[in-house]
């Protein structure tokens, strides 16, 4: 049966099997759940109905520390595959699943393994700090792991003068070298998400609404970051909005963040920055919503698709991960 199921999931990601039409995914979700001693761990990306089943929702440095610390016997991650992949290596007696394997991540995706090895190979004398947004294989060629909320406080914790390579995202990177003074050596990677916002169109919205706030996530591209008024990680941008005096929010980063800032400050406006194309819905992340109701329910009924890893590769990818969640402290 299990070889069949990956087959099923290497073909669509998930275990699509029939289930009967008047079920109730959400009641169902938490019987599987409590039989199972399973939890849902939730990226602030993911869609609201989603976000409000999640036992802990998160960034991703909060869920990696979730991950670590639960008692649960089975993690249900619903965010993108790294996540997942992060969850496994810091905690790998859980079994952990996901609703949708395809769920993956462009940042990711820009920084195959081999090439990096050798991109690092090239650069014997810098040390490699990794955005968390990377493969297994790239976090084991890293010294150290770092996410957008605690980037500036690790790259601070090397001396001036160290040689660092960092990667995989270039916006990130340059964003770092911008507030720490540094030079650091940068993959070219991007987030699809957000390189698209529009710098023209943003401005735009600015003049409508003059009384707005421009917060931005360091993901995004240089000339739109000159212009916000405050940057910061998921959680960080969260916890700006009702400590702001503002009461109007140009939002510059994936749209599932809009309803907890609603849920936290009901009487304050939010408005999704635009992005290139009005047409496309580049502010939603394609990989974030591939999880849904029945996905989680699936996932939890088959546990499946589960994240499988060699133990080497958890070894290696984990020492880095490991130094991150001390320096953040
Ligand atoms: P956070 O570290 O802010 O959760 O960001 C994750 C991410 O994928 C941003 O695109
Ligand atoms: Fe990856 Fe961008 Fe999606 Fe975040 S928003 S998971 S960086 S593709």
């Amino acid at each position: 049966m299990i070889d069949t199921y990956h087959k099923i999931i290497e073909k669509r990601g998930y275990v699509e099997l029939p289930v009967p039409g008047d079920i109730d995914f959400k009641s169902e979700i938490f019987r599987l759940k409590k039989e199972k001693n399973a939890v849902i761990l939730g990226h602030y990306y993911i869609i609201p109905e989603l976000q409000d089943l999640s036992d802990f929702l998160g960034d991703s440095l909060a869920l990696a520390q979730a991950a670590q610390s639960t008692q649960a016997d089975i993690i249900l991650f619903v965010g993108v595959h790294f996540m997942a992949e992060t969850a496994k290596i810091l905690n790998p007696g859980k079994k952990v699943l996901v609703p949708d394997m395809k769920a993956g991540c462009s940042l990711a995706d820009s920084t195959p393994g081999p090439d990096f090895e050798r991109f690092v190979k090239q650069h014997p004398d810098h040390v490699v700090i990794s955005y968390i947004n990377c493969s297994a294989e790239v976090k084991a060629l890293s010294d150290v792991i770092v996410t957008s909320s605690n980037a500036k406080k690790i790259v601070d914790s090397f001396p001036k003068d160290q040689k660092i390579i960092f990667a995989p995202d270039k916006n990130l990177g340059n964003y770092l070298n911008s507030v720490t003074g540094r030079r650091m050596l940068l993959w070219d990677g991007a987030c699809m998400v957000h390189e698209k916002y529009s710098l023209e169109k943003i401005l735009d919205l600015k003049k409508e609404h003059p009384d707005a706030e421009l917060i931005s996530h360091p993901e995004c591209e240089k000339p739109i970051l000159l212009v916000s008024d405050f940057i910061g990680s998921t959680t960080t941008l969260l916890n700006y909005v009702s400590v702001s005096q503002a009461i109007k929010f140009i939002v510059a980063t994936e749209s599932g963040i809009l309803h907890q800032m609603k849920q936290k400050c009901p009487d304050k406006i939010f408005l999704p920055a635009p992005s290139i194309d009005a047409t496309c819905g580049c502010n939603d992340c394609s990989f974030m919503k591939l999880n849904t109701l029945k996905k989680l329910y699936l996932a939890l009924l088959y546990e499946q698709p589960e994240i499988l890893m060699e133990e080497e590769m958890i070894v290696k990818a984990k020492k880095p991960i490991l130094r991150m969640l001390e320096l953040s402290k």
